[in-house]
């Protein structure tokens, strides 16, 4: 959460920062701010989007070749202009922007106030650069050392960028627990949370490490440990078209990612599947394979729509490598003291890979000797580089905070994660595999396909978009699938809906059925579609709408629901990978209909960077 960026270079830094920011805004967008060096240190900042910084300043004399920006997601202090950052230090001379939460803050403001501080906003950050500032006209040291003497007083989680209008060639950025990312130019540097700022200027990047500071110059990068030993930064190559970050003539990022999912299923099989020789190769864990064939339990963790593809990947793994699966919500597996092994695989998913939350139950896993795979969209994220081996989902970046296209990737990774272990245990038949994996090379074609359900889902979305509440029902792998429809409706369109297994509807949701309560079923022609079909007769009895997403050509449930959108069809194995695309159609159009940001949806944020 909360967007950081900061150029220092020769080139005018405002337009860097402001695009950088823009950029960046899927990471938190209630506050932003700027700092640039015109010879003093110059601030400014506005609660609200990027945009309403940007009207904020446009008159203003934005000259410097040194700058850093911020867009926030509020944790301590309400958003508003005085809480936004950059945050500066007493005598106005230093400056800070900060992703993450300093825990042991109210401590150190205590002392800090004792002295005779004065701090200006309710945030964390505020006190970090108090805290420098004090150290450095205390002990005299220069602002080098004090920022990590600081950063070793400091109990919490990180990214800063920090300016001084007394070094007005260096900005000093350091990392704990936030990502952060060195852009390596001729003569400039650019740093920021993810790559995207970066990538129009230069393609070589250092992705610091945690307990690291970096001192950075405009033709010199030293990168030093909070302990002051000095490292060597590992340059290396971004693999990062620009054209990726850009709407593409779509209306909404989240349109673009929708319709990019043919593409971004591709890339994710490119290479790893070998239909005719019934072989699945995935090059990230192969070192493994001694532990897949022994294993006796995974677990897998992550949180939100992640969460969802790790139940698609229980009952696929469960189904095809016959190895048990729980899955966990990172959250509260980190805090429950579970039961781990070292014979235990846990496999971590992440889009961002940057999930604060599954990144701590990922520490605690490895310190209880299991193995940790990571599955990852997010290249050179903090995941990644934790975990022991891992899989990328090589979906591109996704920009619109409600997750689609990594979904489906995550999905279609675990899926070769399935047939990988199966074939490896011989839990699945060599002729068997062969006929699976046909099937899934075609799935890119078979999502395009789906993707023509478009107008139709338009349809049904105008009759409902008036509604308080819609459930979603599915049995076996399309309960997971209900609910990430659910998930995505009330993500980015505000109403409430909930993702029930058809049959548990029994057991509560059934009272709330009424003829304004529509009900969206996955009822497509496999192993449970007798008893969905029981499920919506149950629906329809109560006077409730239904919509279905069915299986082409189907003609029994277009009898009795009020609306189908057919889906061509497909092995069972694959039918959350097709069924998934009208769910996306459909939150989107309603969002559309009920004039909300499909992007950038209220106190969301994508990346979740604390717990
Ligand atoms: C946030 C995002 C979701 C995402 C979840 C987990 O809530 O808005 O789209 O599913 O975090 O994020 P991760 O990056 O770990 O998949």
């Amino acid at each position: 959460m909360c967007g950081i960026v900061g150029y220092i270079g020769y080139r005018d830094a405002y337009p860097i920062v402001i695009k950088g920011l823009h950029r960046l805004e899927y990471r938190g967008y209630d506050s932003a701010g700027i700092a640039l060096l015109d010879k003093d240190l110059k601030v400014y900042k506005k609660a609200g989007k990027v945009s309403a910084l940007e009207d904020f300043v446009k008159d203003l004399p934005l000259t410097s070749t040194v700058g850093m920006g911020h867009t926030r997601w509020a944790t301590h202090g309400a958003p508003s202009d005085r809480n936004s950052h950059p945050h500066s230090s007493g005598d106005r001379k230093l400056t800070i922007i900060h992703n993450g939460i300093i825990e042991n803050y109210a401590n150190i403001k205590e002392t800090l106030l004792a002295k005779g501080h004065v701090f200006k906003s309710d945030t964390d950050t505020e006190v970090l650069i108090h805290l420098i500032e004090d150290i450095k006209t205390q002990t005299g040291l220069d602002l080098q050392e004090a920022v990590r003497v600081a950063l070793n007083k400091v109990v919490g989680a990180y990214a800063i960028v920090i300016m001084s209008a007394d070094e007005p060639d260096m900005i000093i950025a350091a990392r704990k627990g936030s990502p952060l990312v060195i852009g390596v130019g001729e003569g400039e540097y650019f740093v920021a949370s993810d790559a995207t700022p970066i990538v129009e200027y230069t393609k070589n990047v250092v992705y610091l490490n945690d307990n690291e500071i970096a001192y950075i110059h405009r033709n010199e990068l030293l990168v030093k440990n909070i302990d002051n030993t000095v490292q060597t930064p590992y340059i290396q190559e971004l693999d990062l078209k620009l054209e990726a970050l850009e709407k593409g003539g779509y209306d909404h990022f989240m349109l673009k990612e929708i319709y990019e999912q043919p593409r971004s299923i591709r890339d994710c099989l490119r290479g790893r599947i070998y239909p005719q020789q019934g072989k699945v190769q995935l090059g990230g864990i192969k070192e493994y394979v001694e532990k897949l064939k022994n294993v006796d339990r995974i677990i897998i963790v992550a949180c939100g729509t992640s969460w969802h593809a790790g139940l698609v990947g229980e009952y696929l793994i469960e189904e095809y490598a016959r190895v048990p699966v729980e899955v966990e919500y990172a959250s509260e597996f980190r805090y429950r003291n579970p039961i781990i092994t070292e014979k235990d695989l846990v496999i971590a998913i992440s889009q961002s890979g940057e999930t604060a939350d599954t990144m701590a139950a990922i520490e605690l896993a490895k310190e209880k000797g299991a193995t940790i795979f990571g599955i990852c969209n997010v290249v050179g994220a903090s995941i990644p580089r934790i975990t022991h081996a891992g899989v990328y989902t090589h979906a591109g970046p996704e920009i619109g905070v409600a997750s689609t296209k990594a979904f489906t990737a995550q999905v279609t990774v675990l899926t070769l994660i399935a047939f990988y272990i199966g074939q490896k245990r011989g839990a699945i038949k060599q002729s068997t595999l062969i006929e699976y994996l046909t099937q899934l090379d075609e799935i890119p074609t078979l999502v395009e396909q789906a993707l023509k359900s478009n107008d139709r889902v338009k349809e049904i979305a105008e009759k409902f978009k008036n509604s308080n509440n819609c459930l979603f029902l599915g049995r076996g792998s399309s309960f997971p699938v209900a609910l990430e429809g659910a998930l995505k409706l009330k993500e980015i369109s505000y109403i409430h809906a909930e993702g029930y297994p058809a049959a548990e509807m029994k057991h509560g949701p059934i009272a709330l059925i009424d003829e304004d309560m529509p009900v969206i079923f996955i009822a497509t022609k496999h192993s449970s579609y007798e008893k969905v079909i029981s499920n919506i007769q149950e629906v329809k009895a109560r006077g409730g709408q239904v919509a279905a997403i069915v299986t082409q050509g189907d003609t029994t449930v277009k009898d009795m629901a009020d609306y189908i959108i057919e889906i061509p069809e497909v092995n069972e194995a694959f039918v959350p990978l097709v069924s998934t695309i009208p769910l996306q159609l459909l939150a989107y159009h309603i969002a559309v209909m009920r004039g909300c940001n499909v992007d950038q949806p209220r106190n969301l944020a994508k990346s979740v960077t604390v717990e």
